[in-house]
């Protein structure tokens, strides 16, 4: 591979560095191409092909559909490792002995009191409110009962400022679905693990002791490792991009859930089980909804379908679709959604459309049928989405500043209106 890239413009020849990654992957360094070319920029809407920096946390291969965090395969992590322990090795770059994972959750649950002030702002929405509107607001809001902004540079200070986050956070996660069920908001079970602790906080009845469920421990402790990070996805995107003006990591998370919120992104999931619930509630028409997907004039999408790097089966997909069926089955409960999921899949899996654009299923396509299973409203599936999704963030936006990124500020290509005279209006 060659070392450097020559571009040529205007009659003149200009030589870039390239870059190797650990994985042999391949950039063309453009720093200074404004500098040489007098003026000349690229132009990437939704930057398909353009890097926005190095990183040393995640790696996925879309064409061969693998996934690894900080070297560690997303097979195995699911298969063999605890939450807790995969979003330290996201955030510090390790896995943490064992003595360091039970300070870290020691840590983490001292600081999981949410100040009570909170819950008035939580008073204030309607019922009607969607979670993640919900949720990325109370983040924003513990900007001003935390408002001291992290030292990056201080390990202590940003160590503190990771437990704070993954200390509350689960709290809110539970506040914004107990809020629209109308049940009383508590502060969960210090002597609990931490998913064990998440599912309590969202589903322990107020007249009745909570009994976990394995099954469900496990499933959701799965889920949220599937979730937890992406690489350079839109939504840690906007948490870096933010991040980089050195507004407080708060407010990029909080930025980085609304993002996610999106149907394009982590608001899938929501829209496949309401596109599959469409589906079944129209007598299981799956054709129709392909015919749908397939047609340009048509804004439907095949929810759940697609993907901007995988162009091969999400693995994180195949695995969720492994544990739907075992949750299922381990439940008791037959849901013939996942029927009909799985018969839209093979119908895509064969379709010419679908194979020509190698749009294959994606994490959101099987995730919500487990969420579903396990009892979880649809409007909280993005928030699941996000409390999976945390670690990564805090990860990105550390590893953001520690390398002391420049503030993001894009270009553009403008091709508007050329100078003209103002017009008073009395002309
Ligand atoms: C996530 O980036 C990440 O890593 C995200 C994520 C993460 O972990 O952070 O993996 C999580 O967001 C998963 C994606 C969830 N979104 C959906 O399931 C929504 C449905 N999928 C799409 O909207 C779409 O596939 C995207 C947004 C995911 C990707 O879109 P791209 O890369 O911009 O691709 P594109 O829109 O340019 O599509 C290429 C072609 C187009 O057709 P042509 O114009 O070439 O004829 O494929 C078509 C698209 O119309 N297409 C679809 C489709 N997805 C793409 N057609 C029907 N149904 C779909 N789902």
């Amino acid at each position: 591979m060659s070392d450097k890239a020559i571009l040529e413009i205007n009659g003149q020849k200009h030589e870039f560095p390239t870059i190797m990654g650990s994985e042999n992957e391949v950039a063309i360094d453009i720093s200074a191409l404004r500098a040489v070319t007098g003026g000349v920029t690229t132009l990437d809407p939704g930057f398909k092909n353009t890097g926005s920096c190095v990183s040393e946390i995640t790696f996925l291969d879309g064409e061969k559909g693998i996934l690894r965090y900080r070297g560690y395969s997303i097979e195995e992590l699911a298969e063999k490792a605890d939450f807790l322990e995969v979003a330290y090795l996201l955030i510090f770059g390790e896995l943490p002995t064992k003595e360091a994972l039970a300070k870290f959750h020691t840590d983490l649950k001292s600081e999981s009191i949410v100040d009570d002030d909170i819950r008035k702002i939580i008073d204030a929405f309607p019922k009607s409110a969607h979670p993640m509107g919900v949720l990325s607001s109370l983040t924003s809001a513990l900007t001003a009962f935390n408002p001291t902004s992290v030292d990056v540079d201080s390990p202590e200070d940003m160590y503190n400022s990771v437990v704070r986050i993954l200390g509350k956070f689960p709290v809110l996660v539970a506040w914004a679905m107990r809020k629209k069920q109308g049940l009383p908001l508590d502060y969960g079970d210090n002597s609990l693990g931490y998913v064990e602790n998440v599912l309590k906080m969202m589903f322990k009845q107020p007249n009745e002791e909570y009994v976990q469920n394995e099954i469900l421990v496990n499933a959701l402790n799965k889920l949220l490792i599937l979730h937890a990070d992406h690489e350079q996805n839109c939504s840690t995107s906007t948490v870096r991009i933010v991040g980089s003006s050195h507004a407080g990591l708060f407010a990029s998370i909080s930025a980085g859930i609304s993002a996610l919120w999106g149907p394009l992104h982590g608001g899938a999931n929501q829209a496949v089980l309401e596109m599959l619930e469409a589906i079944k509630n129209d007598g299981g028409d799956t054709k129709k909804y392909m015919a749908k997907a397939k047609d340009k004039s048509d804004p439907f999408r095949l929810m759940g379908f697609g993907h901007r790097v995988y162009k091969n089966f999400d693995p994180r997909a195949k695995i969720i679709k492994v544990t739907a069926d075992e949750v299922l089955n381990d439940l008791g409960v037959k849901d013939p959604i996942l029927d009909i999921a799985k018969g839209l899949e093979q119908e895509a899996l064969t379709d010419a459309y679908f194979i020509d654009r190698k749009l294959y299923p994606n994490v959101d396509f099987y995730s919500g049928i487990i969420y579903r299973a396990m009892g979880i409203p649809v409007e909280m599936f993005t928030v699941m989405f996000a409390l999976g999704r945390l670690p990564g963030w805090i990860g990105q936006w550390r590893e953001m500043r520690l390398r002391k990124e420049p503030i993001g500020r894009p270009r553009q290509i403008y091709i508007g209106s050329t100078h003209r005279p103002f017009k008073s209006v009395a002309k």
